[in-house]
């Protein structure tokens, strides 16, 4: 129930930060939607906002770069040497292990707004696979399924959705049956919301009795694992590390046991995957070491001396880019959230709707407001100890988030028939390709067919003859 004396600690509130025409539609709110505004006022984190409107929204320069980026060591694809070999044998039986035992649960981040896509509904439930037609999320179903069933265990899955299309996901899975999973191994949680801002640094209202708020960034996962209950239900499951991924890219290998292994027997608490960039300004993080830790600055923040910077051989100094895909140990968040974290925030300049200081809509044609949100990769710097494994793009990161173009459902759907052809001619399967060196027919195998390169060879006699223009599902 709201007092009097509630409602004029909230306008107090809001006169010293100088956001009062938050309230400036109250005496037309009827009793539920007065609540409704008071909760999510009182709900902002205060102790902040002073300091986000000065120093982001308000502020146009980036904050300077730290001295001395060093480049980042890794692990490549393959072994280098013998003492590799066998570290690289080692953490696979130890990856193999760990998978069995339960110990590792697929996590897909699922909580964005998918704009530039221009998909209506949840990117999960995207269309994306080349001949059976099959849904980002339903991919991932078959992946986690076709796991369980090679290591005899049951693989958990948690999904992190948002505001934006946490009732909607939860409904297809629902009407998706789950898409043949054990419903109690699929645990479906929201995370957090930040508030928009207009470019003078005022909060936007949605509407009379709403604050316009947006997901907060793909780092809000991990307060949100904690908060949701999830890293609860991973204690209770004796689920240790979690295989960290994006929502858009269908070629993920979900339960990979030589990066699981790796991150193990290196005790680390926050890992990734890193694809050499295809060029200096390729919009993908850098990994780089900032005063010796592992750190990712954004494509946009490296300056060009540094991303243009070669060694000896050629390569680009700065080459491993990140990929979105990580290993984080359950202890990990644990530790950041017992102690209280948080994560730098990003600012994003973008097309807000909301309604004026006369209480009219605006749908905007133009930029003018400012999102706010954390990066998962910020989390890196956090860990005591975090390696990288260099994957090859072909056969790991198909991001689908265009339309059309660059990183677009074309590339993708072209990338996983590509795979799919390179698996087959790796088992000798002959694939006839076209003069650009596309394979000449559409490919798709279903992770029950094969969940690596290596599966295929054991089902030679499954696999049909292939003709030019054929549509060839193995499953
Ligand atoms: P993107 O940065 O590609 O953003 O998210 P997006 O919202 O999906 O797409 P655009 O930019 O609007 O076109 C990368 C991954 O992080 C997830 C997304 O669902 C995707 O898997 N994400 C992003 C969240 O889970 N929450 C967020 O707040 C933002």
């Amino acid at each position: 129930m709201i007092t009097q004396e509630n409602f004029e600690n909230t306008k107090n509130l809001l006169k010293i930060h100088d956001q009062c025409h938050l309230l400036a539609f109250w005496p037309e709110l009827n009793p539920t939607q007065k609540q409704t505004l008071l909760t999510q006022i009182e709900q902002l984190d205060w102790a902040q906002i002073d300091y986000w409107v000065e120093n982001l929204v308000k502020k146009t320069t980036t904050p300077a770069l730290p001295d001395g980026l060093a480049p980042a060591s890794f692990y490549d694809a393959e072994p280098a040497d013998t003492e590799q070999q066998r570290k690289y044998a080692q953490a696979l039986n130890l990856g193999k292990e760990l998978i069995s035992a339960g110990k590792v649960a697929a996590f897909v981040v699922a909580g964005g707004q998918g704009t530039r896509l221009g998909f209506d509904g949840p990117k999960g439930d995207f269309r994306i696979s080349p001949v059976n037609d099959k849904t980002l999320f339903q991919l991932f179903a078959e992946t986690i399924a076709a796991v369980s069933k090679t290591y005899q265990t049951l693989c958990p899955w948690y999904i992190m959705t948002s505001s934006l299309n946490h009732a909607e996901t939860r409904e297809i899975f629902r009407s998706n049956d789950y898409y043949g999973l054990d419903e109690k191994y699929v645990f479906i949680f929201e995370q957090g919301t930040l508030p928009n801002f207009g470019l003078d640094g005022k909060i936007l209202l949605a509407d009379k009795a709403n604050i316009a708020r947006s997901p907060d960034g793909h780092g809000g996962s991990l307060k949100a694992l904690y908060r949701s209950g999830a890293l609860e239900d991973m204690k209770k499951r004796g689920v240790e590390l979690l295989s960290y991924f994006q929502v858009d890219n269908p070629l993920i290998n979900i339960f990979d046991p030589l990066f699981i292994g790796l991150h193990a027997l290196d005790q680390a608490e926050m890992s990734s995957k890193a694809v050499i960039k295809t060029g200096p300004k390729e919009k993908v993080g850098n990994f780089c070491l900032v005063d010796g830790s592992l750190t990712v600055i954004e494509y946009s923040d490296l300056p060009d001396h540094l991303a243009e910077k070669r060694n000896a051989d050629g390569s680009l100094t700065f080459q491993l880019g990140s990929i979105a895909i990580h290993i984080i140990s359950t202890s990990f968040v644990e530790r950041l959230n017992a102690k209280g974290f948080s994560l730098p925030l990003h600012k994003a300049v973008k097309k807000i709707p909301h309604i004026d200081q006369h209480g009219n809509p605006v749908e905007p044609t133009e930029p003018n407001g400012i999102k706010l949100e954390t990066f998962v990769f910020d989390a890196v710097p956090l860990a005591s100890k975090s390696i990288i494994l260099q994957t090859l793009r072909s056969q790991e990161f198909a991001p689908t988030k265009n339309a059309t173009g660059v990183d677009s459902v074309e590339t993708s759907r072209q990338m996983m028939v590509a795979r799919a052809a390179d698996w087959l001619e790796s088992a000798s399967v002959p694939i006839r390709k076209k003069p650009d060196g596309s394979p000449d027919c559409l490919i798709e195998i279903a992770p029950s067919f094969a969940l690596q390169k290596e599966d295929v060879k054991a089902k030679l006699d499954q696999i049909p003859k292939i003709k030019p223009g054929d549509k060839i599902y193995l499953a």
